[in-house]
């Protein structure tokens, strides 16, 4: 994984409130072991990607369409305020599993 110890520690808080976003999980957050990446998004997006407040959803996007806005992010090709440094802490393959993660479809 090509995360920096700085992208870890910015999302740490994140990391550590994700559980209060866990509650009633569908079967796709039902093994964390297979979406642990997405803890650092359930804090801002809301339980299950649902959106929440400010923050939109991120669970209704297609796959490919995920990540590609994440990429968007990650180039600054896309305005954000936080997205643009959230993104660059993740790889192609991990924005990839987060996306059918977040889809519910396997993630392999
Ligand atoms: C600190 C709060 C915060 C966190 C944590 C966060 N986001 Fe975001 N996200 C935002 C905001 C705010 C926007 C709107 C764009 C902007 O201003 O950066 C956004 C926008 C997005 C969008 C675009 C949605 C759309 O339809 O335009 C995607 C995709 C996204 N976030 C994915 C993620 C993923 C994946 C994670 C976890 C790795 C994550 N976000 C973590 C706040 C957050």
């Amino acid at each position: 994984m090509r995360i920096s110890l700085l992208a870890l520690i910015r999302l740490m808080p994140w990391v550590l409130l994700s559980p209060f976003a866990l509650r009633d999980a569908p079967a796709a957050f039902e093994d964390l072991a297979d979406c642990p990446l997405i803890l650092a998004c359930t804090g801002c997006h809301g339980d299950k990607g649902v959106g929440s407040g400010p923050f939109p959803a991120i669970n209704s996007l297609e796959p490919q369409d995920f990540v590609s806005t994440m990429q968007s992010f990650r180039l600054g090709e896309k305005p954000a305020t936080v997205m643009q440094r959230i993104a660059l802490g993740y790889t192609d393959p991990e924005l990839l599993k987060m996306a059918h993660c977040l889809s519910g479809a396997p993630s392999q």
